[in-house]
């Protein structure tokens, strides 16, 4: 994906005209040239039906980025007219340069993502759980199945706090949250906990020593791997497309009986996203729930790799470091 070129001249343009506009009739017009049926954008947007693929998803996204920018400088200027006062509102909160759509700035990949999750779970009844980004062994391994000698810890590369006394760690997933959620909340309840975790990982291209998970759990009567398999395939299109499709391999987490691993298949290749399951029956005894009455499932995929997937980044590194000319692309 490569987009390193200016806004194009309409953009430009349309910046002068809107702020220019002094009155109603003047914003309409300036809103017919610019966003209207017969603008310039709307005959690009036409093209999309045209590409297939990279070229379509790359072109999308501009254009839309673009649609945002002329939504933006026409409710402004709407504002300005409408508010009946010869003065433009001072945003004291916006940066000196805010008039230059150069520096409009937008959302991170990351957050992007994340933010894209948000609307898809909340739509699904979900809700946003905070968590904390240190835990204790309790939690993040203990109540989950790990015991100190379980060899299942190692593959968490844990950062271990020295001398504290009750063994905090920062945390290596967002599992923990699992336990504390049901210790405070009856079921049923469906809940989405983004956060960052740690590992003590060797840097390359495809790991990092800190990033972000979400990790989801529901609880019922009845909870089965079909509705695990429903929501997350509603969930993986959602956010990749109509076309994304999931499957699940047999694999092992302590906390998860049976336990699977995530693929999903974007642009025709599968990629690995994250682990899931259905909540063993010890882990919902550990958080105070009855498990001969509910099931529940969890998941967790790292939201980076998801930004890796749906942007196609070759580097993760790349979302950590100050370079503009890598996030200018987004
Ligand atoms: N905690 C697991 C990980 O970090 C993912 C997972 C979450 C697996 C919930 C099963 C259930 O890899």
């Amino acid at each position: 994906m490569k987009n390193t070129e200016k806004h194009p001249e309409y953009i430009i343009s349309a910046t002068k005209d809107f702020s220019e506009a002094t009155n109603k009739s003047q914003l309409d017009s300036a809103k017919a040239m610019y966003i209207g049926p017969k603008s310039h954008i709307y005959t690009e947007f036409k093209k999309l039906s045209t590409l297939t693929g990279q070229p379509r998803a790359d072109l999308g996204r501009q254009l839309n980025n673009y649609k945002n920018v002329l939504d933006q400088l026409y409710r402004s200027a709407l504002d300005r007219i409408s508010g009946g006062s010869d003065f433009e509102p001072i945003d004291m909160s916006q940066p000196k340069s805010y008039k230059s759509i150069a520096n409009f700035g937008h959302k991170h990949p990351t957050s992007q993502i994340l933010s894209d999750s948000y609307d898809i779970f909340t739509g699904l009844g979900f809700a946003i759980v905070d968590s904390d980004e240190i835990e204790t062994d309790w939690y993040n391994f203990e109540a989950l199945n790990m015991p100190e000698t379980h060899p299942a810890r190692e593959m968490q590369d844990t950062f271990y706090i020295e001398g504290s006394k009750i063994n905090l760690v920062p945390r290596t997933h967002t599992s923990g949250t699992q336990i504390r959620f049901m210790e405070n909340n009856k079921p049923p309840f469906k809940i989405v906990v983004p956060g960052r975790v740690f590992r003590n990982e060797d840097e390359d291209a495809t790991h990092i020593w800190s990033f972000y998970q979400l990790e989801g759990l529901v609880v019922g009567e009845g909870v089965s791997v079909a509705d695990l398999k429903g929501t997350l395939l509603r969930v993986v299109r959602g956010l990749l497309g109509p076309e994304a499709d999931i499957r699940f391999r047999a694999s092992y987490f302590p906390y998860t009986e049976p336990s699977v691993e995530l693929d999903c298949k974007y642009q025709g290749k599968w990629l690995e996203l994250g682990g899931a399951g259905m909540v063993h029956p010890q882990v919902l005894l550990n958080g105070g729930i009855d498990p001969s009455i509910y099931t529940g499932f969890a998941f967790g995929w790292g939201v980076e790799r998801l930004a890796n997937i749906k942007y196609g980044l070759t580097d993760l590194r790349e979302l950590w470091r100050p370079r503009f000319s890598f996030m200018e692309q987004f």
